[in-house]
């Protein structure tokens, strides 16, 4: 039994004893959980390892929240933020605050909910209409919330580079004409890492630099669920990126491994109305801290701690092998996602996955198939596993051993 596990029952049976003037029959549910059979407890639980996430390549959202957080959960304070009360919450805040440049931050639940509160939080009165990368999340993989909760246009443009949006490429597509048939653009919204690649900082400079010289200005949006991995990358710091826009959500959830959250950035009156915004969206939580204390460990632990480095070397690497093997990338590897392009070498989407899942691993099924991505809980014999897996279908060849 893990300590953080045993100091978890410890603190449950001694906290009845701390509330004697509770009636006694509000604890007949906690007594009978006190002097049930205690084996389910004291025997391995989910947070001691990694579990199944250690052979899942399928994202970085499968990674699974582990002990150091449960520990943090254990210790963490239990007051209301809705009403601003919680300090694990409000110093958590403050440390994304600091670390990205901005004046406030508030915590949401999810990468959707953060893009969709900031969204609405910028967009005042219609028609409007949000610019952005037609790759990007918000536009493919949001349920259309910008559409129903904000009724705003939504324009994707494909980059003419292949790789990111240019300054180019907005003001080829931006709408600031203000006639009766026009939706005017009030929001360019960019994603990084956009599928693993880096926009680069000369780029998202020039884009925001001519945004905020517009009148009115353009709300400037980051999409920054992976802005870590960039980061991880040594492509700016989190702060050289985040003071370019006026909003950005960014994900404690994927390579981080927190069990929930994440946090929209911007100054304070801005953060004033997505306060209200997310209440609106039912993201009010009470004792937040449950979420912030994991998450504020899954910062400090995995992307202040260094840990994401090692993944993106490892993503290299295995590109490097699927494409010394004949195979083709459908995005050059700049982070920890690698796309293989399954189509060119003639390889059944289905039975890669299948064959994959024979071979103890799991890849992505359904749309995003081709997509592999390495977290830090891949183990090596997945590793191992996953090279063997690139040889027998572009060679035939067993045995494949990762350099
Ligand atoms: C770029 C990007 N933005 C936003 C999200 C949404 O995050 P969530 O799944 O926490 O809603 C994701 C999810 O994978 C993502 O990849």
């Amino acid at each position: 039994m893990s300590s953080v596990v045993s100091s978890f029952r410890e603190g449950a049976v001694q906290s009845p004893s701390s509330h004697r003037d509770f009636p006694e029959e509000a604890w007949v549910n906690y007594e009978s959980f006190l002097t049930r059979d205690p084996s389910p407890v004291s025997q391995q639980t989910a947070w001691d390892s990694p579990g199944q996430a250690a052979y899942d390549f399928r994202s970085d959202y499968v990674t699974s929240p582990n002990v150091a957080m449960l520990a943090s959960i254990i210790n963490t304070s239990l007051l209301d933020d809705v009403m601003k009360e919680d300090p694990t919450t409000n110093s958590f805040q403050e440390l994304i605050a600091r670390l990205t440049g901005h004046e406030d931050s508030l915590l949401v639940m999810s990468g959707t909910m953060g893009n969709q509160v900031a969204l609405r939080t910028a967009l005042l009165a219609p028609p409007y209409s949000i610019l952005a990368d037609s790759r990007s999340h918000i536009i493919g993989m949001e349920a259309g919330g910008p559409a129903t909760l904000c009724g705003a246009l939504l324009q994707g443009v494909t980059p003419s580079n292949g790789h990111h949006l240019t300054l180019a490429d907005v003001k080829k597509h931006v709408t600031l004409r203000e006639d009766v048939y026009d939706c005017p653009t009030r929001i360019i919204s960019l994603e990084n890492t956009l599928s693993g690649t880096i926009m680069p900082l000369e780029d998202v400079r020039a884009i925001c630099t001519w945004a905020r010289s517009q009148n009115p200005p353009i709300h400037m949006h980051l999409d920054g669920a992976r802005l870590w991995e960039a980061v991880a990358a040594g492509a700016g710091s989190l702060k050289d990126y985040a003071t370019c826009f006026d909003s950005a959500q960014l994900c404690f959830t994927k390579g981080l491994g927190a069990p929930i959250g994440s946090i929209v950035i911007g100054n304070k009156a801005f953060m004033k109305r997505a306060r209200w915004m997310r209440k609106l969206l039912g993201g009010g939580i009470r004792a937040a801290g449950i979420v912030c204390a994991p998450a504020r460990v899954a910062v400090e632990q995995i992307f202040l701690g260094g840990r994401l480095c090692a993944n993106q070397e490892t993503a290299k690497r295995l590109s490097k092998l699927w494409v010394s093997l004949g195979g083709k990338l459908q995005h050059p590897t700049e982070t920890n996602m690698i796309w293989l392009d399954l189509e060119a070498a003639e390889i059944d989407k289905e039975h890669f996955a299948d064959l994959a899942e024979r071979a103890g691993i799991k890849t992505m099924r359904g749309r995003l198939q081709g997509r592999i991505i390495i977290h830090y809980q891949i183990c090596d014999r997945a590793l191992e596993a996953l090279a063997n897996l690139f040889a027998d279908v572009l060679k035939g060849k067993r045995e494949y051993r990762l350099e």
